[in-house]
């Protein structure tokens, strides 16, 4: 990486305010999911063992610049602790004499966690006033919030106007692995991509590296109705409607190959809960049909029994897979097959396989075959915006070696 890192800073005496995403997902105040703080700890402990003080920022969920005590960092800390072995003293804001008072009295291996810095609005607007006071806390600023770095935010982004900056390992780490993976993959590389969110973005930018594309998930559907098909209530992305058109006729001659689903789940628009939780409905219907078959009223849901061979394959015949969206609604266990086929094909082959996405994550960790990848990315947005081929603000922020 051009960017200069934690290796590139003498940080010892030194107060680093380290900038992390701690946005864990949380159940009953229960952190369900620590990966993202496991993931910090090199950088933590690398520039602790080298004689710093840390004042560790993040921000958890989306208070929209309120204090909500159910997002609070407190947790966060706790779990830190346990992890890293020393104490970690939670402060009550991220601003303000107090918090000014605690880093003023840091010594070389101390630990304070301000607390979500989301409870600021200035935050998320990249405010330059909020930065500065963050600044003012510290003689060092460091990044290792490679799952926020897409934005620009006065912790992510502006504060490093202020203070000498670097880049974590994390961040270090993760750039490496997808920059590897846009300009030199190993051969035949094969993108895999599901869900809802549109990643038609990457799909275009991804089109002159990949040697197989993979569509699944409800991806799928907005391909499937530019062929032409019926896609019944299944989802259909209108803003991706004309792209994925020219995406058809771009691999009409099998480079990239394009693989679409050739079956699908279905069940009835009402078989499925969506808000709160995704659920389903005890009773409702599920079959099978074809692709060119599916049943007007009904929705697809999950790949079916042929694609699941078919992915497969193509992924067994892959020397390097990225993988972003799961194949189906995976927080449903009727739905969850297509994504497990994916997950035991990459856990079945030694092709260099990179996983990101938070659901595709959640999905692939609790089907247990998350250490069977070769890198899962920290980063759902990030890793995404990433692979569109866009500059990532709080990377960009952070000067040259
Ligand atoms: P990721 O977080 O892995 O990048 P997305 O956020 O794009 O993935 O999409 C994840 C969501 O996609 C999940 O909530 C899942 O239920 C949903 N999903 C997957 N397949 C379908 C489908 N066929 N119809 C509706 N939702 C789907
Ligand atoms: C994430 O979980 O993707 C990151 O922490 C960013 O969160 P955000 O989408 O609320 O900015
Ligand atoms: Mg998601």
């Amino acid at each position: 990486m051009k960017k200069k890192t934690v290796r590139d800073v003498d940080p010892k005496g030194k107060r680093v305010f380290v900038r992390v995403d701690f946005n864990v997902p949380l159940q009953d105040g229960k952190i369900v999911d620590d990966s993202r703080i496991k993931a910090a700890l090199p950088t933590l402990n690398d520039l602790l063992d080298r004689g710093a003080s840390l004042i560790i920022a993040s921000h958890l969920g989306r208070p929209k610049g309120k204090v909500k005590p159910e997002l609070s960092l407190a947790p966060v800390a706790r779990r830190l602790e346990e992890l890293i072995g020393r104490s970690v003293k939670m402060l009550s804001d991220c601003i303000g004499p107090d918090v000014e008072k605690a880093a003023g009295g840091l010594k070389p291996g101390d630990v304070v966690m301000l607390e979500n810095v989301r409870f600021h609005a200035e935050e998320e607007k990249g405010d330059e006033a909020l930065a500065k006071q963050l600044a003012g806390l510290a003689d060092l600023y460091v990044n290792d919030a490679f799952g926020a770095a897409h934005r620009a935010h006065a912790s992510t982004a502006v504060i490093a106007q202020f203070l000498p900056s670097a880049a974590g390992l994390l961040v270090e780490k993760e750039v490496q692995v997808l920059t590897q993976l846009l300009e030199d993959p190993e051969r035949p590389f094969a993108a895999a991509l599901g869900g809802v969110k549109a990643k038609i973005g990457v799909l275009e930018n991804l089109m002159a590296q990949v040697d197989t594309l993979i569509i699944g998930g409800g991806q799928a559907y907005t391909f499937l109705k530019a062929k032409g098909l019926e896609i019944g209530q299944s989802v259909f992305d209108e803003g991706s409607f004309e792209l994925a058109k020219g995406i058809l006729s771009k691999t009409e001659g099998g480079r990239p190959q394009l693989l679409l689903p050739v079956d699908v789940v279905v069940t009835t628009p009402e078989g499925v809960e969506f808000e709160p939780t995704v659920k389903r409905v005890e009773g409702a219907p599920i079959e099978v049909a074809a692709s060119d078959a599916i049943p007007a009223d009904m929705m697809g849901v999950d790949i079916g029994p042929e694609t699941r061979k078919l992915f497969a394959e193509a992924i067994g015949n892959a020397r390097c897979v990225v993988w972003n969206g799961p194949m189906g609604i995976a927080e449903i266990p009727e739905f969850t097959e297509g994504t497990r086929a994916v997950a035991r094909a990459v856990a079945d082959s030694d092709a260099y396989s990179v996983i990101g996405g938070g659901d595709v994550v959640a999905a692939v960790e609790q089907l247990g075959f998350a250490e069977k990848f070769s890198h899962v990315c920290t980063g759902g947005g990030a890793s995404l915006e990433f692979l569109e081929g866009k500059e990532l603000p709080g990377i960009a922020a952070l000067p040259d070696r």
